[in-house]
């Protein structure tokens, strides 16, 4: 039987790869399993290998036309996964040209999400784990823009579920509400 495809989506620093974790943890207690996948880390591979990056933050500063190479040939490696598939990735990235869609139409087609999953929280929560997190060159910027770019991803999500018949679940990522967000997405992928 073919395995279910969720994409999960979020801006930078909502805590994504956070929920992911504490959700898988609770699928594996009754028994369930999913292969998680970071695109970013596929994308990160191909990039190092070609000498271009040093570290995963400085994927989205690239040409954006070396940003979509990366992209495709993620794309093209992860649709080759079978089984239940967990794809953490970004609904759209923030370069200095605009957005540029995360999930383009030949990485979708390649893909075939069963879901996408959008995180949010409130801008201002997203801009406080950004000032806090040493750990990665995060963007900086203000809450407004923070606001602005959930908007788009929210857009562009409806476009994706357009393409390929998809549906769109938001999950909501509050401070201190971990258990409620990765029951949640427990609850999605089940
Ligand atoms: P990626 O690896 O996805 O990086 P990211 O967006 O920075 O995601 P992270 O996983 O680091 O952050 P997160 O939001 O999941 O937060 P976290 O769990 O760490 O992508 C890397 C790069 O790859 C991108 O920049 C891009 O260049 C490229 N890329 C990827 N996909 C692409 C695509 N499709 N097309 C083109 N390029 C693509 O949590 C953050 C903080 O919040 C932590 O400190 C955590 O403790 C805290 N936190 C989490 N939840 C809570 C809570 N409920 N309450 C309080 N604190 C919380």
């Amino acid at each position: 039987m073919a395995g279910k495809k969720v994409i999960i989506t979020g801006v930078p620093g909502v805590g994504k790869t956070t929920v992911i974790n504490e959700a898988l943890k609770k699928l594996r207690e009754s028994g369930i399993e999913y292969q998680s996948i970071n695109f970013g880390s596929f994308m990160f591979e191909v990039a190092k290998s070609e000498n271009i990056v040093k570290d995963r933050d400085q994927m989205r500063m690239l040409d954006r036309v070396v940003q979509k190479k990366l992209q495709q040939s993620a794309g093209q490696a992860i649709a080759k996964i079978s089984g239940n598939v967990l794809i953490d990735t970004h609904a759209s990235v923030k370069t200095s040209k605009g957005y540029l869609a995360g999930l383009p139409e030949w990485v979708l087609r390649e893909i075939m999400p069963d879901i996408i999953v959008l995180v949010e929280t409130d801008d201002d929560q997203i801009l406080m784990r950004r000032l806090t997190d040493d750990t990665r060159a995060r963007d900086k910027e203000g809450s407004r823009a923070i606001a602005e770019h959930q908007q788009f991803n929210r857009s562009i999500a409806a476009a994706y579920a357009m393409m390929t018949g998809c549906t769109i679940r938001i999950i909501t990522n509050a401070d201190f509400l971990l258990e409620r967000s990765s029951t949640d997405l427990a609850d999605v992928l089940r």
